[in-house]
């Protein structure tokens, strides 16, 4: 059974904890989209690991790990983080697979990236200042470089110089960032290519002959639903498809070949960034949160806004994404609040709305609508079903998954890979063994 993970949120969900759990079960796990913007947390053995452009398989050495063409790669961040796994141990080679066809983030993206936000002043967007906009405009625009251009640096050299000719070497300097230098990206891009090089290999055609040969594969996203350019709160968004429509596209495989899609959730909401988060919290409750769920940006270390649930960007994940079940994440923070809400609807201009709307204009407006449960002060860490649950906190996980319209798949009550529950009846259930 091929199975995706998905954000149902706003980013951060814990994709990376689910991916690294499930891994054990599949022989590919296939990142379909985004770049460095990502950054994925998984935790055992009492050391954490923050992965960006890696799946998060790639603990597991018997599993193959396949970075898609929809993808962005930056080269200098990308071999950081190679050479950071290196560092631990973690053997690389027939064990990490770079589409050729994917996208190369170079220096003029992250400087336009950066400019582009200082330009934007109070409406800036909060992106991750990785070159994400830009490098993904290129590939729109069809300049840019694929992974596979790298080989060639006389062929490198006369891309860039096109470029220029057409007039980014001005936009560059309008924005004040250093020139882009056609010889120097060339010199690069030498570099880069006796390093990633030997790691390029044919990924579409590898998902082919594993669905051909019914070899199960986990598909890994990045960022959210909430962040999608097309269905998210435009333009607060980052700039590729990050639901599950975007698996087929970006790795070339057919929509059938995407089996089952798991949602990944927080137990509350968070969002890093501009833009409009009904739920969010600004007060003592926010707070707390953060605290207690360590919300800080693994990429940029930013504290990101936090808040309660919100069933209507939940129940706009299920229907976008065909979720099959959903992966709760952070149930362990809520353990002594003394009342959980959730959010079952918003209003707008005084009318009562059950989807999100379409601008961000309207979105801004919505005041969320929420139904109050009574809290619990157990601490969850170290429940292993869900029958051990306190009383109240099943009330609350049941009364999610049905305002979500969507069954729970697995709840995760702690960082590390043994905090997880999969319920009996789960569709995950097949997969428990990953637990031990
Ligand atoms: P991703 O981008 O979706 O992979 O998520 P991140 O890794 O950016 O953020 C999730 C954070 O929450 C990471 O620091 C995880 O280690 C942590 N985390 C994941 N699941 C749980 C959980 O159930 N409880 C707690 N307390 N932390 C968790
Ligand atoms: P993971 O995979 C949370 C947000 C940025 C910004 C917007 C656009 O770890 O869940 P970009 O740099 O992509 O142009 O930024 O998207 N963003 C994320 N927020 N988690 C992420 O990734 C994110 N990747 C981008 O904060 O609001
Ligand atoms: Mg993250």
């Amino acid at each position: 059974m091929n199975v995706a993970v998905v954000g149902a949120q706003w980013g951060d969900e814990g994709k990376g904890k689910v991916v690294d759990l499930l891994a054990p079960n599949f022989s590919l796990v296939a990142r379909y989209q985004g770049g460095p913007n990502a950054g994925h947390t998984v935790v055992f053995g009492g050391r954490s690991h923050a992965l960006q452009h890696i799946p998060s398989g790639i603990f597991h050495p018997h599993v193959r790990n396949l970075v898609g063409a929809g993808t962005l790669i930056d080269p200098d961040r990308i071999l950081e983080e190679i050479a950071a796994l290196r560092a631990q141990g973690i053997a690389l080679e027939g064990h990490l697979v770079l589409s050729p066809r994917s996208h190369v983030i170079l220096p003029c993206h992250r400087a336009l990236d950066a400019a582009r936000e200082g330009r934007l002043g109070g409406s800036a967007i909060g992106t991750t200042k990785k070159g994400i906009g830009p490098a993904y405009s290129s590939k729109a625009e069809r300049w840019g470089l694929r992974l596979a251009d790298l080989a060639d640096a006389e062929e490198v050299e006369r891309q860039v110089a096109q470029l220029l000719a057409t007039g980014v070497g001005d936009l560059l300097a309008s924005v004040g960032a250093e020139p882009l230098d056609a010889k120097d990206v060339a010199a690069r891009a030498r570099g880069w290519w006796r390093d990633l090089g030997p790691l390029v290999g044919d990924v579409t055609g590898e998902l082919h002959r594993a669905i051909a040969a019914g070899q199960p594969i986990l598909f890994e996203g990045a960022q959210g639903t909430m962040l999608d350019v097309d269905h998210g709160t435009y333009p607060f968004v980052t700039s590729s498809n990050t639901i599950a429509g975007g698996i087929p596209a970006s790795l070339g495989i057919a929509p059938r070949a995407v089996e089952r899609v798991v949602g990944v959730v927080k137990a509350y909401t968070t969002r890093v960034g501009a833009g409009p988060f009904p739920t969010e919290d600004t007060g003592a409750l926010g707070d707390r949160l953060r605290e207690a769920g360590r919300e800080y940006g693994t990429v940029t270390g930013r504290p990101r806004r936090c808040g309660w649930f919100d069933a209507v960007a939940g129940r706009y994940a299920v229907r976008l994404n065909g979720l099959d079940a959903l992966a709760v994440t952070k149930f362990d923070v809520l353990s002594g609040l003394p009342t959980v809400k959730i959010a079952v609807a918003y209003e707008l201009d005084g009318e009562r709305l059950d989807t999100v709307p379409p601008t961000v204009r309207e979105y801004a407006r919505a005041v969320p609508v929420y139904e109050e449960l009574p809290g619990w002060n157990e601490p969850l860490t170290g429940v292993t079903s869900l029958a051990a649950l306190p009383k109240n906190a099943r009330a609350y996980l049941d009364r999610f998954t049905e305002l979500a319209e969507c069954p729970i798949g697995l709840l995760s009550v702690g960082p590390d890979r043994t905090a997880t529950i999969i319920p009996d009846g789960s569709l995950l259930e097949p997969f428990r063994g990953a637990l031990r």
